[in-house]
């Protein structure tokens, strides 16, 4: 694709330098902080699209859906988006099932419902809403499951989530997929299950599922456990169990800083190392994708209030901390930062990133190179789409930003900046 001159693509075909200045579609994002404050979460409308649009043409080989991970951005908007696009939903607690019914109420029945630790009023919520699969992951789990299915007297299609005792190797707080996590039920164990579901009368056997973890960047241990899954699916058709969908999970990474590999070739590597193990299974994928589809979706904008030397170590404090973006500090997550405007001939300086919450693991980035920074100079923040404003805090009572989303010429708020009133409205 031509590129107008003066464009320098940094997460296309969201986010752009245009002139030296940073865009997200065709807006200046200088302007975006005028009209709303900092810090401020902006997606690109375009982004979630394409990516949305390229996920699913890398599985056309086989009857799929994506079904979007809420917890990775629920904001309302986003999910009215996904819906329109043809999306079903994965949510863990009965607030996500609640966001999916407010946002996209006839896509309940595109809903997976994934987690350990359901409880009664949640699975019943699942229930009365006609989701699509429960994905069980304990024995206990799918006792309480026959119990209220058979009381409210509406059927229930289960999916045991096994565990394949397979590495993702990411980082551990996000790796699922091993016998010592909590997450799923030991594969080998699954097949006693089904055969329990078999005898409840409103309870079905419709699929398996497996999530092994996140932020995956090989695409070889998604091949792993497929294998595994579908030679699980094999002996579950054959002893006659009806297993008509595989729900694959989520998982696959992104790239947090620097060069950007082809989302379409990454794509496509994922979906063939999914596909081939389940080829002539004769089943429905369902994918849980988060990360991949918002992340480099979003940028969180944030002002320089000060910079500050001590004893020769640098740091630039912006008015973003750990609660309004929290990777950073939980995983050691390397988000890329850069200038709004740019200008190439600042001198670059080794620094500290860091907010203004009362604790030493507040920062955004430690021992970065950036081009020296003044007081009020705009800082984006990239890839925060995922996981970025979901994790948010008042901590500190600092209001969680606002959320801003550009489709082309259109900007909408889509969640305004809390107030004081917010923060403490449900205290007395
Ligand atoms: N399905 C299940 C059952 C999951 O547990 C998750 C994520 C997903 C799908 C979506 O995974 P994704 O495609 O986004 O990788 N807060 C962490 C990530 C936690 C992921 C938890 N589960 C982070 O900021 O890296």
């Amino acid at each position: 694709m031509r590129r107008p001159s003066g464009q320098e693509d940094l997460r296309p075909p969201g986010f752009a330098y245009r002139d030296g200045v940073l865009h997200c579609e065709g807006q200046d994002l200088r302007s975006l902080t005028k009209a709303y404050g900092t810090p401020l979460y902006v997606y690109s409308a375009k982004m979630l699209r394409e990516r949305t649009r390229v996920l699913n043409a890398a599985f056309a080989g086989l009857p799929h859906t994506l079904c979007y991970a809420v917890k990775a951005n629920s904001n309302l908007s986003l999910l009215r988006l996904f819906a329109r696009w043809d999306c079903g939903f994965d949510v863990v607690s009965g607030g996500e099932l609640e966001r999916v019914l407010r946002a996209a109420p006839r896509a309940a029945t595109k809903v997976v419902f994934s987690g350990v630790g359901k409880t009664r009023d949640e699975i019943e919520l699942g229930l009365r809403s006609g989701i699509l699969l429960f994905n069980v992951e304990s024995p206990a789990e799918l006792e309480v499951l026959f119990e209220c299915a058979s009381r409210q007297r509406k059927t229930a299609r289960v999916a045991v989530r096994v565990n394949p005792d397979v590495d993702a190797k990411t980082h551990p707080y996000i790796s699922t997929g091993l016998r010592k996590h909590k997450f799923g039920i030991a594969i080998e164990e699954a097949a006693a299950l089904y055969a329990r579901v078999a005898r409840q009368k409103y309870v079905q056997t419709a699929g398996v599922s497996v999530h092994i973890g996140s932020q995956i960047t090989s695409v070889a241990p998604f091949g792993q456990a497929m294998q595994r899954v579908a030679a699980l699916v094999k002996h579950l058709q054959a002893s006659g169990h009806d297993i008509r969908y595989v729900d694959a999970g989520g998982g696959l990474g992104i790239t947090y800083q620097g060069k950007q590999p082809e989302f379409e070739a990454q794509a496509q590597r994922y979906a063939q190392a999914i596909l081939r193990p389940l080829r002539n299974l004769g089943i429905h994928l369902l994918l849980e994708p988060g990360r991949v589809l918002v992340g480099p979706g979003g940028v969180l904008l944030t002002s320089v209030i000060y910079n500050k030397t001590n004893r020769g170590k640098r740091f630039v404090i912006v008015d973003a901390g750990m609660n309004d973006l929290l990777r950073p500090s939980l995983y050691g997550a390397e988000h890329e930062i850069v200038p709004v405007l740019r200008d190439r001939s600042r001198k670059r300086e080794t620094v500290d990133v860091v907010g203004p919450v009362c604790e030493s693991g507040d920062f955004l980035a430690r021992d970065r190179e950036l081009a020296a920074v003044s007081e009020r100079d705009l800082l984006a923040v990239l890839d925060a789409g995922a996981y970025g404003t979901v994790l948010a805090s008042n901590y500190n009572t600092r209001p969680r930003p606002a959320e801003v989303l550009v489709d082309g010429a259109r900007v909408k708020v889509i969640r305004r900046r809390e107030k004081f009133e917010d923060m403490v409205g449900a205290e007395s």
